[in-house]
């Protein structure tokens, strides 16, 4: 199995679990959309701007048949960088893993990610939900 792991990550956790199963799994890794804290007040103040600047993405990933995804949730929801990835990555015909992660609660996230996969033509494999348990 050919994989890639592609993660978004503000406050690092997301980084450092991609790290480690990129070393594990002895696959390749790529940050996507770098977390900035400026993102999250973005986020928290509504900017439009942030999703569509998040859309505008240029990952080849033919090489892969897995592909691995690790983000946070915002808001309850996947947070936008990885909407933006779920949304616009070419996923016929590959494997698809979620890793997520969350402090309080990822309401109806397992649904969305899901959807979003099968509306790309990606197959989903593992979704998983992580609490973290301190920021
Ligand atoms: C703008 C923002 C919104 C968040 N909203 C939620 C939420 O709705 N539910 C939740 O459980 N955690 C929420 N969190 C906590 C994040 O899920 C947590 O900080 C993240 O999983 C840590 O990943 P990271 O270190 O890779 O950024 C939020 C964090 C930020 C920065």
């Amino acid at each position: 199995m050919n994989s890639i792991i592609i993660y978004f990550s503000l406050l690092g956790h997301n980084r450092r679990i991609a790290e480690e199963i990129a070393e594990k799994e002895n696959c390749d890794l790529l940050e996507f959309a770098s977390g900035s804290i400026f993102r999250g007040f973005q986020y928290l103040m509504g900017k439009k701007r942030l999703a569509k600047k998040a859309k505008k993405i240029n990952i080849d990933v033919a090489n892969y048949n897995e592909i691995i995804i690790c983000g946070p949730i915002w808001g309850g929801k996947p947070a936008p960088a990885i909407k933006a990835l779920l949304n616009n990555l070419d996923m016929k015909g590959k494997n698809v893993n979620c890793y997520m992660t969350y402090s309080q609660d990822y309401g109806n996230s397992e649904d969305i990610i899901k959807d979003l996969i099968q509306k790309n033509s990606g197959e989903v494999q593992e979704i998983k939900f992580n609490k973290i348990s301190k920021e």
